[in-house]
């Protein structure tokens, strides 16, 4: 029997063409694992009004973690007409197989790492390195949302005196999306990231949110960021609002060590925090719970480049790295991480977001022959 059972879920889209560079590169570190294929995607929407079966998470729920590709999400109403015709019109509804995922495996801390590699021609400066920790199952996400609310709901918040304005509005042509935070998912997202913070040396960590508006939720998310920051007196507590922060790491990205955030706005500032180093192609994430993983890179499955094997796979062969990290196999994510490395610097073998024309297999090709150099 192998040491690890890892779920293999490429998607959709590029998360295929990612999914085989990933492979190349697995194959060559040899870690004593078995790699079992899922089905989750567009296909299996469009096939069965499920793109998540649960039979995937049965699956899920016997391995040790999860490898993850990418998958097409599309709003409601696009969603619906491409249901194949026997299934069309019985109920379905999508939802994001990715959120479904970390909220029912209980993923409740998304980890994306955001490093300048040296030599990288897409760096916005060479000497970002910072890390955003975004809560991962609740907040905007919860998808407790209403469109039309029914009387219950809207009499329920008609209690609320600022319902006032929304008095005479038909329910037809009202939404609403709740914003649900609880006390322990703050606590844990903010003592993730401290942890993580203490343990690598960094300075700082950074509270993003928008405390001043959004008084309730942001507020609770203030008030327990600064009670656990009184136990890390060695490492600074910053607090900053949400905009400023967009406006921040376009500024000064290099003074910032550890963000942590609320999901919304974590899923907001990890693509800005990705794009200063080079873009989606570049940015890795991990969906961590206390005993399962996940790990994807943080692109969508970019159907229009999907068998081309024309995208980055840095994103996908860095969420590997971080998964070997999580099952403590280190000398592997160290070595992994320097051969990546080596490939951006020596900048011969790369795909067209960096100016090259080489597939996303070549580029994986080239950073498992350097793994075997090191
Ligand atoms: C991400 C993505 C997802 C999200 C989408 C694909 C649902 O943007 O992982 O950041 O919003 O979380
Ligand atoms: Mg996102």
């Amino acid at each position: 029997m192998s040491k690890y059972h890892i779920a293999w879920l490429p998607g959709d889209g590029v998360g295929n063409d990612v999914m085989e560079a990933a492979k190349i590169v697995l194959d060559t570190i040899n870690i004593d694992a078995e790699y079992i294929p899922g089905d989750v995607g567009w296909e299996f929407w469009k096939k069965e009004g499920n793109p998540l079966p649960d039979r995937t998470l049965d699956l899920l729920r016997e391995t040790d973690c999860c490898l993850f590709g990418a998958i097409t999400s599309k709003p409601k109403d696009e969603a619906q007409k491409e249901l194949s015709p026997e299934i069309k019109n019985k109920g379905f509804v999508y939802s994001s197989p990715i959120v479904r995922l970390r909220q029912e495996l209980n993923l409740h801390t998304n980890l994306r790492p955001c490093k300048a590699f040296a030599g990288n021609p897409l760096n916005y400066r060479d000497d970002i390195d910072l890390v955003v920790f975004r809560e991962n199952t609740e907040g905007l996400y919860a998808g407790v949302e209403f469109r039309p609310p029914s009387n219950v709901v809207f009499n329920a918040l008609m209690t609320h005196n600022k319902m006032k304005k929304f008095k005479d509005t038909s329910l037809d042509d009202m939404a609403i999306s709740c914003r649900i935070f609880t006390k322990k998912a703050c606590q844990n997202i903010i003592r993730q990231a401290f942890t993580y913070a203490k343990e690598y040396n960094r300075k700082s960590v950074t509270l993003v949110e928008k405390p001043n508006v959004i008084r309730e939720t942001s507020g609770m998310m203030v008030q327990e960021a600064r009670k656990i920051a009184k136990e890390y007196p060695n490492i600074e507590f910053w607090e900053t609002n949400v905009d400023a922060m967009c406006m921040w790491l376009v500024k000064n990205p290099q003074d910032y060590d550890v963000l942590v955030a609320s999901n919304m706005f974590g899923d907001i500032i990890s693509d800005l925090s990705a794009q200063i180093v080079g873009g989606l192609g570049f940015a890795a994430s991990g969906n961590i719970g206390d005993n399962y993983a996940l790990f994807e890179p943080t692109h969508g499955s970019a159907p229009k480049y999907a068998g081309q094997y024309k995208v980055n796979p840095t994103a996908i062969l860095l969420s590997v790295k971080l998964m070997l990290d999580w099952l403590e196999e280190k000398k592997h994510a160290t070595k992994l991480n320097q051969a990546i490395a080596s490939v951006i610097k020596e900048g011969k073998i790369k795909t067209y977001d960096l100016g090259g024309s080489n597939t996303t297999l070549e580029v994986a090709e080239e950073v498992a022959k350097k793994f075997d150099q090191l």
